[in-house]
């Protein structure tokens, strides 16, 4: 079994355009590439490229999907022996294995190549901080906006802070008069190429170092000073061999042994919460940087401790959306508590505004357990709403179900099953069935149909047959979702009084076909919408490449398919809008017609069922059921001709 990271590994390094030219000659076409076929006969090209996305399709035989796809289809390969053999090309460690003298050659060479670019990194940090503390605009800029600030000389050293001036390339120019080369100072980031020379990707920024664990500068985070400046706040090191955002916490070098002391980690979500919090008497706390943890990153924290308090901002808007992710942590079989901050205030404004001895036992006293206080929040709203109960339920019960520990879990059930006035014993079988699906590894263990609890509202959807006649309709959902899954529009909530509200793609498609109780026949169709459902409703969002990189081959196969025909088209429509520029323009007349299309097809596959057991009740000449049928029967002829209406009557069957 390869682990999700791995692929992701495996499918970022092996570049479609590479894995494909191998084999066949392809040549530039637009933002495409284009060449022959080699799955099929052909004289004229119809096998797109498109390194944008890390996918092939042949327009010819219909074969599509990524690098991995690829190569199980040229050389017959599984999917797993696919990605092995892109794992080796590529040098991507999958088990322990003996190394041959090429491979070490090549890493010792990739290592000399890292040490450089740690050399630059080093010079950099000590070029900022002569900059902040020795230069006239670093102290006059710099250091000034740190005081202002109130943090300490104290904490600007702990952390090497430091000041990039604000001339265009007065790093870059200095670098290179010391003999740092060009090439590193671009591959770190530090400068950028421009056409003629290259320039400073920070002028003008305080510079934040981001340590490795042993306080090696890695990268650095840059931030603007000016407030109505139109570049982003904040500007980070771009990822290099040296800096990888996903497995770097700001501060873990500073927090490294405070955290050992006190057994715990403390999460926030900014640099200057991390300063703050130091100065605070807090030592034992790392930032995310802004964005959710990944996997490498608790890994990382659980090396030193079992314990995470994530401090969240007082803001409630933001708090649903930010449990995206803890999931994770509760996988590794850490402890998540969470702190609420006051409305308003982030931990350096709050730990600024009370004393030292305030905020830690602020801390002490808010601090909640994580299920607890998710299950609290989410029932605060769901309470006297089924089917939001049944949502949450879900929701909470993924929650326990990733807990490695079967005791842990044992003692949530209980507590969930009190808060949202469950049985346990439902708990139970729904954690056992997730459970049971992780057994097979299955991913949409989550989303899988039946998952809801059997004594709330329960979907009542028959197995449809008529496999083929929704098949149009459900792949178009699946492309916008995968295409435009992100983008919003404008929609009516109610056309009397013009009530308009803005929606993206997603959940209106999401809200739209759940409240309908609609299903999708095709499995791989199923199992991506199943994904963007996911998404949705914990108010995250999701991108294509997670579909396009799946470990699944079918769906990464529909999924490249899909992406793919929008190029198609704009090749043969040569026109001088894009096919995408077109459909972006008319999104929601695109969206609002597809879910129709495919409630009416839906209307359609029941219908004919309906009529096949009418059938049968006719020849068993049963009364009874043949009028209940027929009125269902006209149900759905109703509804079906209010569809059509919508849809400008055209006509559906
Ligand atoms: N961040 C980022 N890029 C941005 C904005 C934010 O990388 N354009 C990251 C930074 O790591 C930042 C964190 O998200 O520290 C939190 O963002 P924010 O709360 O906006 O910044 P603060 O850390 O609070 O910084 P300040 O107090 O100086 O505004
Ligand atoms: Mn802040």
């Amino acid at each position: 079994m390869i682990d999700r990271f791995t692929i992701d590994r495996i499918l970022d390094s092996a570049h479609i355009v590479d894995v494909v030219g191998e084999f066949i000659q392809l040549k530039k076409h637009g933002a495409n590439y284009l060449g022959l076929c080699p799955f099929h006969n052909e004289k004229t090209p119809s096998f797109t490229v498109s390194p944008s996305k890390g996918i092939f399709k042949c327009f010819g035989c219909g074969k599509a999907g990524n690098s991995a796809n690829f190569i199980k289809e040229h050389e017959s390969l599984s999917y797993h022996e696919a990605l092995r053999f892109l794992a080796k090309k590529y040098n991507i460690e999958i088990e322990e294995r003996q190394q041959t003298s090429e491979e070490l050659e090549r890493q010792n060479e990739r290592e000399r190549e890292r040490e450089s670019l740690l050399v630059v990194t080093s010079y950099a940090l000590r070029q900022f901080s002569e900059n902040l503390f020795n230069s006239n605009e670093g102290t006059a800029v710099g250091l000034a906006y740190f005081k202002e600030r109130g943090f300490r000389q104290e904490t600007l050293l702990k952390f090497e802070l430091g000041y990039s001036l604000s001339e265009k390339n007065a790093f870059s120019r200095k670098a290179l008069d010391d003999g740092y080369k060009q090439e590193f100072l671009v591959k770190t980031g530090l400068s950028i190429q421009g056409d003629e020379r290259i320039f400073d990707r920070f002028s003008g920024r305080i510079m934040f170092p981001i340590h490795s664990l042993s306080g090696q500068p890695l990268g650095f985070g840059g931030r603007i000073l000016k407030t109505d400046a139109k570049t982003a706040k904040y500007l980070n090191s771009p990822e290099s061999d040296i800096y990888h955002k996903s497995r770097i916490l700001y501060g873990a070098f500073q927090a490294r042994r405070a955290i050992t002391r006190e057994d715990r980690c403390y999460l926030v979500e900014g640099y200057t919460d991390v300063l703050s919090l130091h100065e605070a008497g807090i030592e034992n706390v790392v930032a995310s940087s802004g964005t959710s943890l990944t996997q490498e990153q608790v890994k990382l924290i659980k090396r030193f401790t079992p314990n995470i308090t994530i401090l969240y901002d007082g803001d409630p808007a933001g708090i649903k959306a930010s449990l995206r992710g803890i999931d994770i942590v509760l996988e590794e079989g850490m402890n998540v508590k969470i702190v609420l901050l006051p409305e308003g205030e982030d931990p350096d404004s709050y730990s600024k505004k009370v004393s030292n001895e305030e905020f830690r036992s602020f801390l002490k006293d808010n601090e909640t357990d994580f299920i607890r206080f998710k299950s609290r929040l989410l029932m605060a709203e769901a309470d006297k709403d089924p089917v939001m109960k049944a949502n949450l339920i879900r929701d909470i019960v993924k929650s326990i179900a990733v807990i490695p520990e079967a005791i842990t879990r044992t003692v949530y059930i209980k507590e969930c099953a009190a808060t949202l006035e469950v049985g346990e014993q439902l708990l139970y079988s729904e954690v056992g069935k997730l459970l049971g699906d992780k057994k097979t590894g299955d991913r949409n263990r989550y989303t899988a149909p039946g998952d809801l609890p059997t004594d709330v509202k329960t979907p009542d959807v028959k197995p449809l047959k008529h496999e083929t006649a929704s098949f149009y309709s459900e792949r178009e959902i699946v492309r916008l979702l995968l295409k435009f899954g992100t983008a919003e529009f404008e929609h009516s909530v109610n056309a009397e009084n013009d009530n308009r509200e803005t929606v993206t793609v997603t959940d209106y498609i999401v809200d739209e076909i759940v409240s309908d109780e609609l299903d999708f026949n095709d499995t791989v169709c199923a199992k991506i919408f199943a994904d963007f459902r996911f998404h949705s409703e914990q108010g995250m969002v999701t991108g294509d490449r997670q579909f396009v990189q799946h470990e699944d081959p079918q769906v990464s196969g529909l999924a490249a398919d899909l992406l793919a025909d929008t190029y198609e088209l704009s090749r043969i429509w040569e026109q001088k809008q894009t096919y995408v520029e077109q459909e972006e323009a008319k999104l929601k007349d695109i969206v609002c017609d597809a879910v129709l299309k495919f409630k009416s097809d839906k209307i359609n596959i029941m219908r004919k069922d309906l009529m096949q057991q009418l059938e049968e009740a006719v020849k068993a000449d049963n009364q009874e059921k043949i009028i209940l049928l027929q009125k269902r029967y006209s149900a759905l002829s109703t509804a079906l001709g209010e569809i059509s209406k919508k849809l400008g009557g055209r006509i559906l069957l």
